[in-house]
Formats: C-alpha cells, sequence, structure tokens
C-alpha cells in the first residue's frame, strides 16, 4: 500500500465516533467545522450537541436572535465565527432555498467559510476532489516528505495544497479527514510525535532522517498587544450592573462596566461619591489572539440604580447574558462572596 492507501486504512479503522460524523450532512459538517476552528474536539463535543438540539437546521440558524446565539456559543470565543453563521444561514436561505449549496465556489463565497472550511464540506459531505489545508494536514505532511518550510507562510499553503490535489483518492474526505486526524491524535505538534503507532512511519521521510521534531519550523509569534482595564463590580440591592460592548473587540457581548487603565481607590472615589463601600478585588489576565488583557477590579456597593447599566441578579447574568471567558472569573468570585 502506498502512503494515501495507509492512510486512509487507518483512518477508517481508527476514527473517533464525533456526534458530526453520524450522517454526512453538510450542516452537521458546517458547523462542526467552524466550533473545531481555534478549539479543541473534546470541548466542543458538548457545545455541538447544545447547539443542534436549539438551532437543528438552517432555518431555526437563520431566525435565532443574535443575542441567544452568542449565548449558544459563549465560552467558544472568537463570536464574529457565531455571526457569521446566522449570515450564513440567512444567505442560504435567500439565494439557496434553504438547501446548502453544493459547489465549491458557492461554499466559499458564504460568510465566514474560507478555503479550509469550504474544501473540508465540499470533500466530506459533496464526495468533491478538494483539499482542506489546516495546520494538522500541514505539519502531516511537510513531516512524511521532511519539507523545511515556514508553514506561516501563505505560499507554503498554497504549495501543499497543489501537491496534496495531485495526490487526492476518490474518497477525498475521509483522506482529508484522515490527514487532520492523523495530525491531531499522532503526528502532534511540539516535537514529540507518536511515531511508532503511526500508520506511514515507514514512508515518513522526517522520521527515517531522525528529523520529526524539526519540522515544522518555529516561527516567533508577533508580540501581542497588552491593555490593562478596571472592572466595577457595581452592586446595589443584590443586583450587580453590565452593560453591552458597543464596539470593537467582543462587539455587543455583555460586561462589567470597566474604565481602561488601573483606576485607584481615589479614581473610584471620584466618580461615586456617594457609595456606600468599595474594596480591592480579584485581577485577571486573559490572552487574545492578538491581544493581552491586564484586568483588575473593585467591589463597590451602591444604595442606587445608575441608569445606564442594567441591573440583573447573578442567576440572571449566568443564564441569560452572554459574557465572554475574560470575564467569567469575575463573575465567579462575585458568586462566591454574595452572602459576605
Ligand atoms: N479537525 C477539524 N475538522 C476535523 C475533521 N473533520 N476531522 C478530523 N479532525 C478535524
Amino acid at each position: 500500500m502506498n502512503c494515501v492507501e495507509l492512510i486512509l486504512k487507518w483512518y477508517c479503522d481508527n476514527k473517533r465516533m464525533l456526534p458530526w460524523r453520524m450522517d454526512h450532512d453538510p450542516y452537521h459538517v458546517w458547523i462542526s467545522e467552524i466550533m473545531l476552528q481555534q478549539t479543541r474536539i473534546e470541548a466542543v463535543i458538548d457545545y455541538y450537541q447544545r447547539f443542534m438540539k436549539r438551532l437543528p437546521n438552517i432555518k431555526a440558524l437563520s431566525i435565532i436572535s443574535e443575542d441567544e446565539l452568542l449565548k449558544l456559543w459563549e465560552g467558544l470565543g472568537y463570536y464574529s465565527r457565531a455571526r457569521n453563521l446566522k449570515k450564513a444561514a440567512i444567505k442560504i436561505m435567500e439565494d439557496y432555498d434553504g438547501e446548502f449549496p453544493h459547489t465549491y465556489s458557492d461554499i466559499l463565497s458564504l460568510p465566514g467559510i474560507g478555503e479550509y472550511t469550504a474544501g473540508a464540506i465540499s470533500s466530506i459531505c459533496f464526495h468533491l476532489p478538494e483539499v482542506a489545508i489546516d495546520g494538522n494536514v500541514m505539519r502531516v505532511y511537510s513531516r512524511i516528505c521532511d519539507l523545511d518550510l515556514d508553514i506561516s507562510n501563505p505560499k507554503t499553503k498554497k504549495q501543499i495544497g497543489n501537491e496534496i490535489r495531485s495526490i487526492l483518492p476518490e474518497n477525498s474526505g475521509d483522506f482529508n479527514q484522515g490527514m487532520m486526524e492523523l495530525g491531531e491524535v499522532i503526528c502532534i505538534p511540539n516535537g514529540n510525535p507518536k511515531c511508532d503507532l503511526c500508520p506511514v512511519k515507514y514512508h515518513c521521510k522526517a522520521h527515517l532522517n531522525g528529523r520529526e521534531s524539526l519540522i515544522p519550523r518555529k516561527i516567533k509569534s508577533k508580540e501581542k498587544l497588552e491593555e490593562e482595564y478596571t472592572l466595577l463590580l457595581l452592586k446595589c440591592n443584590h443586583k450587580f450592573a453590565i452593560c453591552k460592548r458597543k464596539e470593537g473587540l467582543l462587539k455587543n457581548m455583555w460586561e462589567f462596566p470597566n474604565y481602561q487603565g488601573f483606576l485607584t481607590y481615589e479614581d473610584i472615589h471620584r466618580l461615586f461619591p456617594d457609595l456606600l463601600s468599595v474594596k480591592l478585588g480579584i485581577t485577571n489576565t486573559h490572552i487574545f489572539t492578538h491581544k493581552k488583557w491586564f484586568m483588575n477590579s473593585y467591589y463597590i456597593e451602591l444604595d442606587h440604580y445608575i441608569d445606564s447599566y442594567l441591573w440583573v441578579t447573578l442567576e440572571e447574568i449566568e443564564n441569560d447574558y452572554a459574557l465572554p471567558s475574560a470575564f467569567t472569573p469575575f463573575l465567579e468570585e462575585l458568586k462566591k462572596n454574595i452572602h459576605n
């Protein structure tokens, strides 16, 4: 058997039983592929099942409110993915009569769907001869061929895509998924692939040359932009203040009121001269793709509501409002201290 056949056989014998693999319905594959971007498989399974229960088809997704959609997505991060899902669902309802499009170019034209996702859906659901090149596939391929390429360079992705397209078997979907899965469970990143378990260990040039831990080459990531914030955990009559983010990162998500920079007690007293009590709260650091937030907080008790905020109980925040993960440690801390 050649390399392609070995990977296909390995995938057939070893593929994980995942909820979106029970059929080849493009809606199921689409939602799972979007959730899997930047998120581990184990973390996605529960989200996927909850999502399908609430939104079993494209029509349901096209009419859900943005607030409820963001709540369903809460914790997965990268919220523009959820907004694009809804936009794409509306487009499918309007332009394709509610039926998921069948060609690579139509699929690629949907909001939030790039070359990788279009290739994955085209090959898995419609058996089209398309490649789906993600980080796993690039790592597996460059190790098998002992290619010392910079995989962060878009030209490398193009080159690897062209080479894989030229060897793609008829069941392109299984082969693409076999390559991804090999990269996720065996040909893992950071220098420790499990080569003894690999179906292509006798074909893999990097392994034969003892270079598997050197490939792909590590490129230093860009410095993250660092920002400082002070969160105001404002309490009045067992209710807490939240507000909606108007712009930028995490737009339209809910948050605790906050100010840029680290505020002092003096600043707090200037902002709320009639406060009942104030105490320094916990700190948290949150890392996004291109940003790093350092946050500190103050617990502040007031004897009147401030109209510009929404005042809700902790249970309501937890159940009804999409609060990004950056803020959840503060919510957890408030829950612990509510009776103090
Ligand atoms: N990672 C993302 N999508 C995948 C798929 N369809 N199969 C295996 N791993 C994946």
